[in-house]
């Protein structure tokens, strides 16, 4: 399998409940690496291009206000099979459906404050990258 890079999101429900650190020991447990970091607070026009596949959705509006509602922190992941493994440590979109063991069934409180994001696809994780982080930022 291919060294990979994906992008993280840790979402303002976690970082609320000061659950940054205890996502970051999971990741790192998983055989990830943070090769980028930083806690920013979202601008809504990055929020709407962030998520701008999703603008259709009825959810769209809920979803930009809740990122933007308090600091995110914004990472890139790197490892074997970063994006395919990511997800699986992140466990269901909806926190009813994720495994035991996961990110989304330890801390997420919902499908929509559901704790931390990740990208879905390797093409889709460089163009999520390329949006929060600049390359002299990511020190792999
Ligand atoms: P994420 O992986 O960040 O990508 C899109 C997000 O939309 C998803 O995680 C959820 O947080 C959110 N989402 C998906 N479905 C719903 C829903 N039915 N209601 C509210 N938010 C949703």
């Amino acid at each position: 399998m291919a060294l990979e890079r994906t992008f993280s999101i840790i979402k303002p429900d976690a970082t609320e409940r000061n659950l940054t650190g205890k996502i970051n020991a999971m990741i790192e447990g998983a055989g990830l690496r943070i090769v980028a970091q930083k806690r920013i607070q979202m601008t809504r026009a990055q929020a709407e291009a962030f998520y701008a596949v999703h603008k259709a959705r009825p959810f769209f509006g809920e979803l930009v206000d809740f990122m933007i509602s308090a600091p995110v922190v914004v990472q890139v992941l790197q490892g074997e099979g970063a994006v395919a493994k990511y997800r699986e440590v992140m466990g269901a979109t909806n926190p009813a459906d994720a495994a035991e063991g996961t990110i989304r069934k330890a801390c997420a409180k919902s499908i929509g404050e559901n704790s931390v994001h990740g990208s879905d696809a390797a093409e889709t994780a460089a163009v999520e990258i390329a949006q929060f982080f600049s390359g002299n930022e990511i020190v792999g």
